[in-house]
């Protein structure tokens, strides 16, 4: 399965980048999980642009997605919601209905105790009124930068709970392709 990492953060130092490349590395071949080059890269979305002249990096975006058995998003807390970025990609996702009925993951690591609960949910109803398959089981990594080191996620129930959401999103996304592979063409 191919699963496409976003990641609702641009710092370099960020403990969600820290929670995708751990991530990539539990996922298993030949499975197989890649993290998407940036978010910043994207232009603030306007509908006038999308209809008239899609940027070539809505487009990547958009083919990623689509080419993608599966997501995992992982997405900061700021002001008890997802990061202005995130929400930038899922508008442009919007028109392109690339993520109607695609597995998605959701994970979130923060210093609180909350361990960024509220942008998940505020994510899991964004993706779900884009049609997208959210999976019932989530992470949040709560106290987060005691359990990410050198950009690693070094705790082990957290590493285990991120393997097991792993397992969950690469068997939703098996599902979701036997779904699609057995519709009349
Ligand atoms: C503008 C701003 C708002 C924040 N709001 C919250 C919040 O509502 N809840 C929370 O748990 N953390 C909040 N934080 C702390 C972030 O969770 C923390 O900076 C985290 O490390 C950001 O994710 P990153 O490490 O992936 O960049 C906020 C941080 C900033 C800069």
């Amino acid at each position: 399965m191919k699963i496409l990492g976003l990641c609702g953060s641009l710092r370099a130092g960020s403990l969600n980048a820290a929670v995708l490349r751990s991530a990539a590395e539990l996922t298993l071949p030949p499975s197989e999980l890649t993290v998407d080059p940036g978010l910043d890269r994207l232009p603030f979305f306007n509908a006038d642009v999308e209809r008239t002249a899609l940027p070539e990096t809505v487009a990547e975006l958009r083919a990623a997605v689509g080419a993608a058995d599966g997501l995992l998003v992982v997405t900061p807390e700021y002001a008890h919601g997802t990061s202005g970025v995130l929400k930038n990609a899922l508008e442009w996702l919007v028109g392109g209905g690339q993520i109607a009925a695609k597995p998605v993951a959701l994970a979130s690591a923060s210093p609180a105790l909350t361990g960024g609960d509220r942008a998940r949910a505020w994510l899991s109803e964004t993706l779900t009124v884009m049609g997208a398959q959210v999976l019932p089981r989530d992470l949040g990594i709560p106290q987060a930068a005691r359990k990410i080191n050198d950009g690693r996620v070094t705790d082990e129930p957290a590493r285990q709970a991120l393997a097991a959401l792993l397992d969950d999103l690469v068997r939703a996304a098996a599902e979701a392709h036997e779904a699609t592979d057995s519709l009349p063409s």
